[in-house]
């Protein structure tokens, strides 16, 4: 299924690369940097434990409404115009007051991201639309997450409280050199280190997606580490050049062809065609087994 709001460096494009790369077996799944939670919303549910965490309060409060209040918080929303002077309004309104009642802060913040350009919260560059049209994408979205934990952690505080060898880490960290998008949380060169050394030393397993470029090359070119490289359609760069890609790195601690080699044992390989089409294209950047 689809998010219920679009989000700068949302992974919409990029999804089907992603889940087909999950462990064949884990019991919690954590997505360490939310956003727009378009892996979460793809994957299927399962048994396991599920944990969304993003360090911008206003995003994860805006998922507990969702979750917990999507009739009161669609009320809020039936009557929002698409006006430049209400969106002006709004964003001075969250920056500045603290004591905005939780549903009427997360209705404040969805019409800043279906109104913004590019759902950068910043400028307002709404094509006409109904708001009611997303009343159903909000029902869809507090089905699924009435199981899902949500947390408003730094990444390696909720690391290390979610770390065991049954857990399964899926990272989307701001993109090197693009941190600035995020202007409400803030993240530097040493936060890219920090996710670095943290993800390196847990129990559980990683898979993490970055832009490719030659610092996070450096920084994951360590023994037990797997780094992929893989390209997605450039949404912004389709404006005025057709089919321009955009390089990205898939780094994980495991073989992300586990899941289908275990499809293949239980001789289900052929109801895979298009995950398996995907794993065989697999590009190794790294790959350095750890000396025991
Ligand atoms: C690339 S976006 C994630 C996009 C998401 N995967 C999606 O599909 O929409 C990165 C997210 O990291 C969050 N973030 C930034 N610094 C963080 C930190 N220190 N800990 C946790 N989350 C953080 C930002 O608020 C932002 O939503």
């Amino acid at each position: 299924m689809n998010s219920f709001m679009s989000w700068i460096g949302g992974k919409k494009a990029l999804r089907d690369e992603i889940v087909v790369r999950f462990p064949a077996h884990y019991s919690r799944y954590i997505e360490v940097f939310g956003g727009g939670g378009w892996v979460l919303f793809h994957k299927a549910p399962g048994k396991d434990f599920e944990v969304y965490n993003d360090f911008n309060p206003n995003l994860t409060n805006l998922y507990r409404c969702v979750r917990d209040h999507p009739d009161e918080l669609c009320d809020e929303l039936r009557y929002t115009l698409n006006s430049r002077t209400d969106f002006d309004h709004i964003r001075e309104t969250l920056h500045t007051k603290t004591d905005i009642p939780n549903i009427k802060r997360a209705a404040y913040f969805y019409q800043l991201i279906r109104e913004s350009y590019a759902s950068g919260l910043d400028s307002f560059a709404s094509q006409p639309h109904s708001m009611w049209n997303n009343f159903p994408l909000i029902h869809e979205a507090c089905r699924r997450l009435q199981k899902v934990v949500i947390e408003n952690k730094d990444f390696e505080k909720l690391i290390k409280q979610y770390d065991r060898p049954e857990s399964f880490f899926y990272c989307d960290p701001p993109y090197y050199e693009t941190e600035d998008y995020y202007e409400d949380v803030g993240f530097t060169e040493k936060d890219h280190e920090r996710l670095a050394n943290c993800l390196c030393s847990i129990q559980g397993k990683f898979l993490l997606s970055y832009n490719d470029c030659p610092r996070i090359r450096e920084l994951y070119s360590r023994p037990g580490i797997i780094i992929e490289s893989t390209s997605r359609l450039n949404n912004i760069a389709q404006r005025y050049e057709a089919g321009k890609q955009y390089a990205e790195l898939l780094i994980s601690n495991y073989d992300t062809a586990e899941w289908l080699e275990s499809c293949r044992q239980m001789s289900l390989f052929d109801l895979f065609e298009e995950s398996t089409e995907i794993l065989k294209g697999r590009k190794f950047v790294w790959k350095q087994e750890k000396s025991e």
